[in-house]
């Protein structure tokens, strides 16, 4: 190289998945097709450093610490991803990245990490090379997102984004992400609230990715895969009339078969805390007696994403979350988002 060293930053907001991605193949290949929203205000940002002509290395810090097994996460997702950049062992790297979420919250940042990672390479990428073999490089940055971590890829793209091959989503890939048609969408769900209950800040017990071999061997495998694809003909559906409670229903499901599936594999994680299971039954007795629509969504742990239509209801909504439900989490704990359209 002829390039002296270079210095590139990206934001990357997080997401949410609706239909859930649980279960892969080699090389990251989803078993069933997800979706998600793009969040707002949780996102991570990264500053990369790289010096070319220097020995391969990587050093990474978390808000200004060291963080040694990070540095070797990405030191061996450069090397499967070279590949795609030929240029990338060519040098050494200094990544620093902050959450705007606190930091052992619970929240997942391998979404927002690998997202804002994937944009800082496309970045040096196009200093180093015009040779584009994916059309655009927010498709680009997808892919190689994905290879650090699957649901990353659908981080690229505000609203709802579908990874993983579906004949319901027109130019779908099980390679990168790909943003599902604004004009498909009802206006009532291009626009909720999701408020992040840490019911339990820390480590999770099981790592998405040992979660994810798990499925291997689960005996209802082949059963979730195809109800996840199957899930997409109703949520399209749901999606393009607004109708909400049926939303609420498809979603508070595949969050509770997430669940179920951790619960049925060998061995078997329950991945709830007592405050989820509070929380959950709270929710389903204010429904009830209100009408109100507030659901919810889980990811591989223990807090809750509490979702709600950002609309004239949400203040008594708030008001419920504010004086019911903060209870249960450990610290009094909220992050407060909302769907990034
Ligand atoms: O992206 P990974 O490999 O960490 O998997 C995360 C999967 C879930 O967050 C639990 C579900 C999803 O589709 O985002």
């Amino acid at each position: 190289f002829q390039l002296s060293p270079q210095k590139v930053e990206n934001s990357c907001p997080s997401n949410i998945a609706l239909i859930k991605y649980w279960g892969k193949f080699e090389n990251q290949i989803p078993a069933n097709p997800s979706i998600s929203f793009t969040l707002n205000e949780c996102r991570t940002v990264t500053q990369m450093q790289f010096f070319p002509n220097e020995e391969f290395s990587v050093e990474t810090f978390l808000s200004g610490n060291e963080e040694k097994n990070f540095a070797l996460k990405i030191e061996k997702y450069f090397k499967t991803i070279e590949i795609y950049l030929p240029w990338i062992l060519k040098g050494s790297y200094k990544i620093s990245t902050e959450n705007t979420f606190p930091h052992s919250s619970g929240i997942a940042s391998s979404a927002s990490g690998f997202g804002a990672i994937a944009k800082c390479l496309m970045d040096l990428d196009n200093l180093f090379t015009d040779n584009r073999q994916l059309t655009t490089t927010n498709q680009k940055a997808s892919f190689l997102a994905r290879l650090g971590s699957g649901s990353a890829c659908r981080s690229l793209y505000n609203g709802l984004v579908v990874w993983g091959e579906t004949p319901v989503v027109e130019g779908s890939s099980d390679l990168f992400a790909v943003k599902y048609p604004d004009t498909e969408i009802h206006q009532i769900c291009k626009n909720f609230k999701d408020w992040v209950l840490l019911i339990h800040e820390g480590e999770k017990s099981v790592s998405s990715t040992v979660g994810h071999g798990l499925m291997k061997n689960n005996p209802y495998a082949e059963t979730r895969f195809q109800e996840g694809r199957d899930n997409f003909v109703v949520i399209k559906e749901i999606l393009k009339n607004g109708n909400l409670a049926e939303f609420i229903t498809l979603v508070e499901h595949e969050a509770l078969t997430l669940h179920a599936m951790m619960m049925m594999s060998d061995p078997a994680f329950i991945l709830m805390k007592t405050g989820t299971l509070e929380v959950i039954n709270k929710i389903w007795v204010f429904r009830k007696e209100t009408n109100l629509s507030l659901f919810f969504t889980l990811d591989a742990g223990a807090n809750v994403h509490l979702l709600f239509p950002n609309d004239n209801d949400c203040a008594k909504i708030e008001h419920f979350i504010e004086s019911e439900l903060l209870q249960f989490t450990q610290k009094g704990g909220v992050v407060k988002d909302e769907m990034r359209f």
